[in-house]
C-alpha cells in the first residue's frame, strides 16, 4: 500500500491518539501472570501488540477482546502451558525480547520466530543475561538472531548492567526475575522508559530502587490482578505535535496522552526549537501519568540532541529529524547508534528520504546532521518496512510542494491503526472538532536538563 500526502491545511485541531504500545505489551503480560481477571482499557490493537496477545493465548491464557481497545485477561497465577506451536512475534521486537525473558523462567521449551525484518535484529542483548541467570537460549539465526529456542528452568537472580540503553532488555530481565531465586537487579547507565517498574508496583509486585538508576525485583511473586486504563501513546502523538509545531500558528491539543517523564523528552526538544509547548498531567491516580499536551507552531530553529535525552525520545528521532529539516540552522543528533538496529537502519533511512525530498543531510556513525530549512519537494519515499519512517515522511509530505508518496506504508499498522484517517484531517479538516486554546491554564514544560 502507498500513502499519498498533500500539503497540510491550517492546523487547529483537538485530537486523541491510540493507546501506548509499550504499556499495552506489558499490561497483557503482567495481567496474564496475575491471580485473577484484569480488564485493560485503551489497549492498542496494533499488529505488534496483537502478537503479544496471541503469544499469551498460545501459552494458555484466556484473553477476550469485546472491543478492539478492551481486553479481558484471565490471569492464571503465573501458570503457563506448553505452546502447541512456535510463537510468532512478527515484526515486534518488544514481543520477542519480553517473551524471551518470560519464557526463560518456564520449565518447558519454546521457540520464538520472527518475520524477515525482526530476524535481522540483535538478540544477544537478552540472550547473554538470561543465560547468566541459568536459562539456555539458542539463537538459530546468524550472529545471535531469531528464531530463538528458549529452554527455561531454574533461574537465579543477577545484578546486570546492560551495555545498551534498552527498556526491552530491562523488561526481559525483570520478567525473568519474577521467576528467579533471590533478587534481580538491572542497573542502567542511562535511564530508559520505566513502564515495567511502574506496572509491577501497580500490580503489587515488590521492587526496590537501591541506588539511582537501578531497579530490583524479588523472585517468586504473583502479581495481584488489577484493572487498568492505558493512556494514549506519546510516540504516536509525536507525529502530529511536530506537524503543528512546524506550522506557523499551527495549534494542536492532544487529550488523554501518556505523560510519563521517561517518554516526554520530545516536548522539551520542541520547546528548545522554538515551539510553544504546554503539558498538564490530569490524572495521577492511575499508575501512569496522563493528561493534555498543547503545541503552537512558530518558526523552528535547529538543536542538538544527544546524551541522556536519547533513550527518552529514541522512537521520536525520525519525526524530530523531519522537524530538523523544517527548522532554521543545523540539527545534530549524536550518540543514537541504536537507531541502526531498529525496524530498519533508521539513520540511513532518514538520510535517504530527507535527501530525496531536497534536504542536505550528513550521515554520522551514531546520528545525523541536518541542515534546514529546506524547501521540501514532494517525492516518492520509502518506508524501508519501518512504521516510524513511513509516518515521519508522511508528515514531511504535509510540508512539501507537490504530492509525496510513501511506499510500502502498510507497516504503519504495526503501531498506529488509524494513522491514515488522522492524516486526512490534517490536509482536509472537515469533521474534526476545532480546538479552543487552553494555553495559559497549563504549566510550562521544563526544558530537558543535562
Ligand atoms: C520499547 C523500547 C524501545 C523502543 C521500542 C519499544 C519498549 O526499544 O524503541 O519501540 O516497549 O520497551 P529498546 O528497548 O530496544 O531501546
Amino acid at each position: 500500500m502507498e500513502l499519498r500526502v498533500k500539503r497540510a491545511s491550517r492546523i487547529d485541531l483537538e485530537i486523541t491518539v491510540p493507546g501506548d504500545k509499550s504499556i499495552s505489551h506489558r499490561a497483557v503480560i503482567i495481567a496474564a501472570l496475575s491471580n485473577g481477571v484484569c480488564t485493560l482499557q485503551g489497549f492498542l490493537p496494533s499488529e505488534d501488540c496483537m502478537h503479544t496477545v496471541n503469544a499469551m493465548r498460545a501459552l494458555g491464557i484466556k484473553i477476550e477482546q469485546p472491543e478492539p481497545t478492551t481486553l479481558i485477561v484471565h490471569g492464571k497465577k503465573r501458570v503457563l502451558t506448553v505452546p502447541k506451536n512456535e510463537i510468532n512475534c512478527g515484526n515486534s521486537g518488544t514481543t520477542m525480547r519480553l517473551l524471551a525473558g518470560l519464557l526463560a523462567g518456564q520449565t518447558f521449551e519454546s521457540r520464538l520466530v520472527a518475520d524477515a525484518g525482526l530476524s535481522r535484529r540483535p538478540m544477544d542483548r537478552v540472550i547473554a543475561p538470561l543465560c547468566e541467570m541459568g536459562a539456555s537460549i539458542v539463537a538459530e539465526g546468524p550472529d545471535q538472531t531469531a528464531p530463538l529456542r528458549v529452554s527455561g528452568g531454574s533461574l537465579r537472580g543477577i545484578h546486570y548492567r546492560p551495555s545498551v540503553a534498552s527498556a526491552q532488555v530491562k523488561g526481559a530481565l525483570l520478567l525473568a526475575g519474577l521467576f528467579a531465586r533471590g533478587k534481580t537487579t538491572v542497573e542502567e547507565a542511562l535511564p530508559t522508559r520505566n513502564h515495567m517498574e511502574k506496572m509491577f508496583n501497580y500490580f503489587l509486585v515488590r521492587t526496590a530502587t537501591e541506588e539511582a538508576g537501578s531497579v530490583t525485583v524479588f523472585g517468586d511473586q504473583v502479581p495481584e490482578s488489577r484493572d487498568f486504563a492505558i493512556p494514549g501513546d506519546i510516540s504516536s502523538a509525536a507525529f502530529w505535535l511536530v506537524a503543528a509545531a512546524a506550522q506557523r500558528r499551527g495549534h494542536l491539543l492532544i487529550r488523554d496522552v501518556g505523560l510519563n517523564d521517561t517518554r516526554t523528552a520530545l516536548l522539551g526538544v520542541l520547546l528548545r526549537m522554538g515551539a510553544q509547548v504546554r503539558e498538564a498531567v490530569e490524572d495521577v491516580d492511575q499508575l501512569e501519568p496522563r493528561g493534555i499536551v498543547e503545541v503552537t507552531g512558530f518558526p523552528l530553529k535547529g538543536t542538538v540532541i544527544q546524551g541522556k535525552e536519547v533513550p527518552r525520545l529514541i522512537d521520536e528521532l525520525p519525526i524530530l529529524s523531519v522537524a530538523g529539516a523544517l527548522a532554521n540552522g543545523r540539527t545534530v543528533i549524536r550518540q543514537a547508534g541504536e537507531l541502526r538496529v531498529k525496524e530498519t537502519d533508521r539513520i540511513a533511512a532518514i538520510a535517504h528520504n530527507l535527501r530525496t525530498m531536497g534536504t542536505q543531510v550528513a550521515e554520522l556513525n551514531d546520528g545525523l546532521e541536518i541542515s534546514g530549512p529546506a524547501p521540501l519537494h514532494g517525492a516518492q519515499v520509502a518506508s524501508f518496512g519501518d512504521h516510524r519512517i513511513a509516518m515521519a515522511f508522511a508528515i514531511a509530505g504535509l510540508f512539501a510542494e507537490g504530492e509525496t508518496i510513501v511506499q510500502d506504508a502498510e507497516c504503519i499498522r504495526e503501531s498506529y491503526p488509524g494513522f491514515e484517517t488522522m492524516l486526512e484531517e490534517f490536509t482536509n479538516p472537515k469533521r474534526m472538532q476545532v480546538s479552543t486554546p487552553v494555553i495559559g491554564s497549563l504549566s510550562p514544560t521544563a526544558p530537558e536538563k543535562g
